[in-house]
């Protein structure tokens, strides 16, 4: 008999507990791990898909040219041409990300690394562009493993305060990404990281990843440019479904690419810059590029590169700048 009472005692009290869970969970965001499948179809991930880019199309307006898109391996649709914020400083970002909107750009590369994501954050919010036309990336730093790589997307939120983030990317493969790509993927499945994807792996830590997790990364973001072009390496990561997007697309300056004498000829035939050749190059391979600069008019020079298209041998002449190497290790 007592037996009988402890143990509907027993069930009263579980009956209670999932009852208050339950009642709680409307207004608390309880551990994205109690989520179940029902759940994340409804939560934010849904609404802010739904409503981003409805006109995806790339337009002119008011002078301004505006990317088009590339679908990733979720359906999210990608700028081709965005705009990196690495070595801006935190006093001039606000400025330099509202102007590069005002030219047309409509996606922005910060990291936590960059110490600029605030100011990305102020920018966005501040630009009379719908947040829903804009795409944030920014990177994680410095975690080694589930938890603190939790703690470290909740800061990155925090600092850029958008509602979400469109692309989050492990900024480099340290620590054990495998469990810090899993924080990744709970975040993305609540809602509030539109898309996830990984920079500077290689082959190997790519595989790695891909064998001990459950989503494809969206996007690896690695140095590309004339003189280190990836080829093997984007065939590589687009037959399992990762987009290639680059990094110092314009080599960051580096071996005097803006004096490049190959593309400074091919530059004069277009009546175009070098700048703008080096970019073609890479954007006519749908590789995803993330020109950096503090000033106005080369904005609008790097985004300007929709009105041309280099032919077969300047293409083969382009690919023959490739050494192979990094330009940075
Ligand atoms: N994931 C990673 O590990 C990683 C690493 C590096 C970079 N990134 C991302 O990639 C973005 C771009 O890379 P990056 O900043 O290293 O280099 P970049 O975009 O290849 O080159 C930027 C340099 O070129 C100059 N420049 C830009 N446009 C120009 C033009 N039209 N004519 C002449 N000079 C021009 C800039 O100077 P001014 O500013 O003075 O115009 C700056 O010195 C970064 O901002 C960052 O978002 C990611």
């Amino acid at each position: 008999m007592s037996f009988l009472f402890f143990n509907r005692k027993l069930i009263y009290s579980v009956f209670f507990i999932f009852i208050t869970l339950l009642a709680l969970k409307k207004y608390i965001d309880i551990n994205p791990l109690l989520f179940t499948k029902k759940e994340i179809k409804n939560s934010n991930f849904e609404k802010n898909n739904l409503n981003h880019n409805k006109n995806p199309k790339h337009e002119h307006k008011n002078n301004t040219v505006v990317s088009p898109f590339i679908t990733l391996n979720n359906g999210v649709q990608m700028p081709r041409i965005g705009f990196g914020v690495y070595n801006i400083p935190r006093s001039i970002t606000k400025k330099c990300v509202l102007d590069a909107i005002s030219v047309g750009y409509r996606s922005i590369d910060t990291a936590q690394l960059y110490g600029n994501e605030k100011e990305v954050g102020e920018a966005v919010r501040a630009s009379n562009v719908p947040r829903n036309e804009l795409f944030i990336t920014t990177k994680l730093w410095g975690c080694h493993g589930y938890f603190d790589a939790i703690n470290s997307i909740e800061t990155s939120l925090k600092h850029l305060d958008i509602e979400y983030i469109d692309l989050l990317l492990i900024h480099e493969p340290t620590g054990n990404f495998v469990e810090i790509y899993r924080a990744l993927e709970d975040y993305y499945r609540r809602g509030k990281l539109r898309s996830i994807g990984i920079s500077n792996f290689n082959e190997e830590e790519y595989l790695k990843l891909l064998n001990n997790s459950k989503i494809i990364p969206q996007v690896n973001q690695v140095e590309t440019h004339v003189f280190m072009q990836q080829k093997t390496f984007k065939t590589f990561l687009e037959n399992y479904g990762t987009q290639m997007e680059a990094w110092s697309p314009l080599a960051s300056g580096d071996k005097k690419f803006f004096q490049n004498a190959v593309l400074g000829e091919i530059a004069k035939k277009h009546n175009k810059s070098i700048a703008q050749i080096g970019l073609r190059f890479l954007y006519q391979q749908n590789i995803i590029i993330i020109p950096k600069s503090t000033k106005i008019e080369r904005m609008k020079e790097n985004i300007n590169i929709l009105d041309f298209e280099l032919t077969d041998d300047e293409m083969e002449s382009i690919r023959k700048l490739d050494t192979g190497k990094s330009l940075f290790m």
